[in-house]
């Protein structure tokens, strides 16, 4: 029989304003950043990703004839103010891969460390997107290739940007990882990925892409293969005078309208309800929509 491939869940995590928002925006082709309040993420969000869009905006993909098995991601974005210890835990434990967001400029902060170790204490595999490169003095954008762009930057921006990201591969080393510029890497079960990149104007968001495909392909194949029970983790629960909803995150099955739902309460004893509407997020879009049933990973 065949083996079906969900999407791997890849969760964005990272300090307060390094970009993670702007990023997956860049990715989409939307502009939920600017739309935020004070332009800061409350809350869990997810985008599902399909394989048409990641194509489009990494066309390394079909230049490199590689051949996708999966069938898209699902992004998880996530606050990075202070205040959302708790969200950070619960998008870093659903996540099968993560993307560290760090603002070169900036290096690693409170909620970057936190984010590390929650990480760490998940054993989650991770990259690091080095943003806001542009804002490093003198940059230019000088190719698509982006190892070609760095190598093309005046000997005195590059020496900044050596500067910043070795001081970088010292800070990771404090926290037990070894880091490289992914171009350097050879073996990426041993070090951590670091993608330079901009959310401003789109230098390394194919690379970064490139490297979430790669990755998943090779060393998340045996956990993406689509299991028979469903399983899904709840965000938040909504009450309203129709009823209560459940916003949450499919991660594993098949989930049918006429099938029952057990949630653990605080208590410990499961809660049985039958689902009255299932509805399911459209790709590339925070809307929903009904549906008779839905395969993972997905949002309800
Ligand atoms: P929280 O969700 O609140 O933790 O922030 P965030 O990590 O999602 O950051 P966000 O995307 O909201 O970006 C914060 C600010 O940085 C915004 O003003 C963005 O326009 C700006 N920004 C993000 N990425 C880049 C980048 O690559 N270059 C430059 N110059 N600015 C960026
Ligand atoms: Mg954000």
């Amino acid at each position: 029989m065949e083996r079906k491939i969900r999407q791997p869940i890849v969760t964005v995590c990272g300090h307060v304003d390094h970009g993670k928002t702007s990023l997956l925006d860049k990715l989409r082709g939307s502009s939920v950043q600017s739309g935020e309040a004070g332009g800061i993420t409350q809350k869990i969000s997810f985008t599902l990703y399909p394989l048409k869009q990641l194509k489009k905006a990494c066309p390394l993909i079909e230049k490199s004839k590689v051949k996708l098995n999966i069938p898209g991601f699902l992004f998880i974005d996530t606050p990075g103010h202070a205040a959302f210890t708790n969200l950070r835990k619960r998008g870093g434990s659903l996540a099968d891969l993560a993307i560290l967001v760090i603002d070169i400029n900036e290096g690693i902060k409170p909620q970057t460390a936190e984010v590390i170790q929650i990480l760490k204490h998940n054993k989650t595999p991770f990259i690091i997107a080095l943003n806001k490169i542009d804002n490093i003095s003198g940059w230019r954008k000088k190719d698509d290739d982006l190892k070609k762009n760095i190598s093309l930057q005046p000997t005195n921006v590059k020496q900044n940007f050596d500067e910043k990201y070795l001081t970088l591969i010292g800070s990771l080393n404090s926290f037990g990882f070894d880091a490289d510029l992914f171009y350097n890497i050879s073996d990426f079960t041993k070090k951590i990925s670091l993608i330079p990149c901009s959310a401003k104007t789109k230098e390394g968001i194919p690379e970064l892409l490139m490297m979430l495909c790669g990755l998943s392909q090779k060393y998340l194949s045996d956990k993406l293969v689509l299991g028979k029970d469903a399983k899904g983790v709840i965000l938040e629960v909504k009450k309203e005078k129709t009823g209560n909803y459940v916003e949450a995150i499919l991660y594993d099955g098949e989930i049918t309208r006429k099938d029952e739902i057990a949630v653990s309460s605080f208590d410990g004893n499961p809660e049985i309800s039958r689902i009255r509407v299932l509805e399911e997020i459209e790709p590339l879009s925070f809307k929903f929509k009904p549906k008779e049933n839905v395969i993972a990973s997905t949002g309800l």
